[in-house]
């Protein structure tokens, strides 16, 4: 049997960012391997599309309006999905956005949002769920989502680069606390390289500065004919997460090419590397 298929058979999961893309297609996953999934969103008419697909698919899952930058939202989440279940076995920190545009040029509005949903989205995630996790006394799995991005630098991205760069921190510091208190909490860092989602839609540029639109587009055409697919990724992530890996990974190749560079750039102290790409779609 696929370890998934025995680590993640049932309990709950609780997913943020559900609506779209990767949390999608975690929560549709953990559905399909028989957990009871809560679905959480800022959006929620698009929370209730993933239960109903959960739910078309022979699953059981609710829908939850969340707002992962604001901490309270993830503390009444928390509050909620124990008084009713007793228990949380999978907690997927998902939710995050893309912000293009040079760094003095993105609106002070756009950088909070960033930072707010991105970084301090998984911190206080982890800071809800975590006590009421230890205190259940079950053991339970926590995957926060870094990104290949957590590994390199991207002019244009810079907002975004930043915030992968301190979950992937975040998530490696709140690993060794889990050990040094010989907690039954496995902790990962999901790290997708290129999947086929939504993050790089037009509208979802909204308070960008407007020189962003070319950068933006060039990536939503990038993701769209080359990322990929997201069952298969999900399916990936879910499979290495019930190994209890540390590190998981869409397309392996990719990130160890991307860590290789950043290796490269620590150990020799060399300037930061350009990405291939950096020119061609760069910021005007
Ligand atoms: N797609 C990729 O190739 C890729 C690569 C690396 C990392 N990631 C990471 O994966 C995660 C998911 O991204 P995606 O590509 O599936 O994007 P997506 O845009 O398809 O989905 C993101 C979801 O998050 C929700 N969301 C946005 N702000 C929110 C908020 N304040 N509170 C709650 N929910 C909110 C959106 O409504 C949307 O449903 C992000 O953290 C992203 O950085 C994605």
């Amino acid at each position: 049997m696929a370890p998934d298929k025995d680590v993640f058979s049932g309990g709950v999961a609780v997913v943020t960012g559900a609506g779209s893309g990767i949390g999608a297609g975690l929560a549709r996953r953990a559905g399909a391997l028989g957990m009871t999934v809560v679905v959480t969103d800022i959006n929620e008419a698009s929370a209730a599309e993933t239960v109903a697909a959960i739910e078309a698919a022979g699953g059981r899952a609710e829908a939850e309006k969340v707002d992962v930058s604001v901490p309270g939202e993830l503390d009444r989440l928390a509050e909620l999905v124990f008084d009713r279940h007793g228990e949380v076995r999978l907690l997927i920190n998902n939710a995050g956005i893309e912000t293009v545009g040079n760094s003095w040029e993105v609106p002070a509005a756009r950088w909070e949002a960033t930072l707010n949903i991105n970084l301090h989205g998984v911190i206080h995630g982890v800071r809800a769920f975590v006590p009421r996790i230890i205190a259940s006394g079950k053991e339970a799995w926590i995957g926060n989502l870094s990104s290949v991005g957590a590994f390199g630098q991207m002019p244009g991205q810079t907002a975004y680069t930043v915030t992968k760069h301190a979950v992937q921190a975040f998530s490696e510091c709140l690993y060794l606390e889990m050990e040094l208190k010989a907690l039954p909490i496995h902790v990962s860092a999901i790290v997708p390289g290129m999947m086929r989602t939504n993050i790089f839609n037009a509208e979802a540029g909204e308070g960008e500065p407007d020189n962003a639109a070319k950068h933006r587009r060039a990536m939503f055409e990038m993701m769209r004919d080359h990322g990929m697919d997201l069952d298969e990724g999900c399916r990936l992530f879910l499979e290495q997460m019930a190994q209890n890996r540390f590190w998981v990974h869409s397309q392996p190749e990719m990130s160890k090419q991307i860590i290789g560079g950043r290796v490269k750039f620590l150990q020799e102290q060399i300037a930061p590397i350009m990405p291939d790409i950096a020119r061609q779609i760069a910021v005007d």
